[in-house]
């Protein structure tokens, strides 16, 4: 049977250039932070950038763009909110939800995450990154079918633990032929015993580069969202990051 909203939903995100999924195959690694931290940089360096968090049961990156949950205003379908200074284009299961708790089943999510694809309307943009959820599940699934040519961003950190289990989603993308942007190591502390690049080239990928350990980045970022200014090292790192992503443009 055709699915009539994969018509809608390519419509909907014709004006996007180019769409980067942030994902990792586990939690708490970074991918928001990463997510957030690279749609500040590409906003900052003109680019017209969007974040969409797809990740429903953990939504969060409203937190660190300090965005204000407002209802979306509807016509024809929602505009994306706007996040404070940033010049973001923002959009969030979290715009409905709130602070409610929303059970999902599996398919519920999918169903969910489809229909929020369906009715935004992204403005043009160069970038829009999508904050995914953890896991090699329906999400990743879902985005391969339904969005054009995304562009997988993989998120591991010097853990040996996380870069086990990344390895399996990068292990998987590579044997799907999913084109993917690179992966960046974040939560790197002086002494990390990295083997990113060796996984990035293992898998036919690039390592993007590293992003440091940073005491109290959620707040920096939040901050950042407002106008200040990060950290400088931390800065560095992300600017050459966006500039490698940049490089790579199609
Ligand atoms: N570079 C970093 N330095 C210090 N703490 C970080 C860094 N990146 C993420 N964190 C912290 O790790 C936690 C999980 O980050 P988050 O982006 O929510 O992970 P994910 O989206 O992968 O579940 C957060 O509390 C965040 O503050
Ligand atoms: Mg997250």
């Amino acid at each position: 049977m055709i699915d009539p909203r994969l018509d809608v939903i390519g419509k909907r995100l014709e004006p996007v250039r180019r769409i980067i999924p942030v994902s990792s195959a586990k939690g708490g690694v970074g991918k928001s932070v990463c997510a957030a931290l690279l749609a500040l940089s590409f906003s900052q360096g003109g680019y017209r950038t969007g974040l969409l968090d797809l990740d429903f049961q953990g939504a969060s990156a409203h937190l660190l763009l300090d965005v204000r949950l407002e209802f979306p205003e509807e016509e024809a379908g929602i505009k994306p909110l706007r996040t404070g200074n940033a010049e973001l284009d923002f959009m969030s299961f979290a715009a409905f939800s709130r602070e409610h708790t929303v059970p999902l089943r599996g398919s519920e999510v999918s169903q969910a995450m489809l229909e929020l694809l369906a009715i935004t309307i992204w403005n043009p943009l160069d970038f829009l990154l999508i904050d995914m959820p953890p896991g090699i599940g329906d999400e990743i699934f879902d985005v391969l079918r339904y969005l054009r040519h995304p562009e997988f961003l993989v998120v591991t950190t010097p853990s040996r633990l996380v870069r086990h289990v990344v390895e399996r989603l990068v292990a998987m993308l590579s044997e799907l032929k999913v084109p993917m942007v690179g992966v960046i190591e974040n939560m790197v502390r002086s002494g990390s015993d990295s083997q990113a690049a060796q996984l990035a080239e293992t898998y036919g990928t690039t390592l993007l580069g590293s992003v440091p350990f940073q005491e109290g980045i959620d707040d920096l970022l939040a901050a950042a969202a407002k106008g200040d200014r990060l950290p400088e090292t931390l800065a560095n790192s992300i600017r050459s990051i966006t500039a490698r992503i940049t490089s790579a443009d199609r």
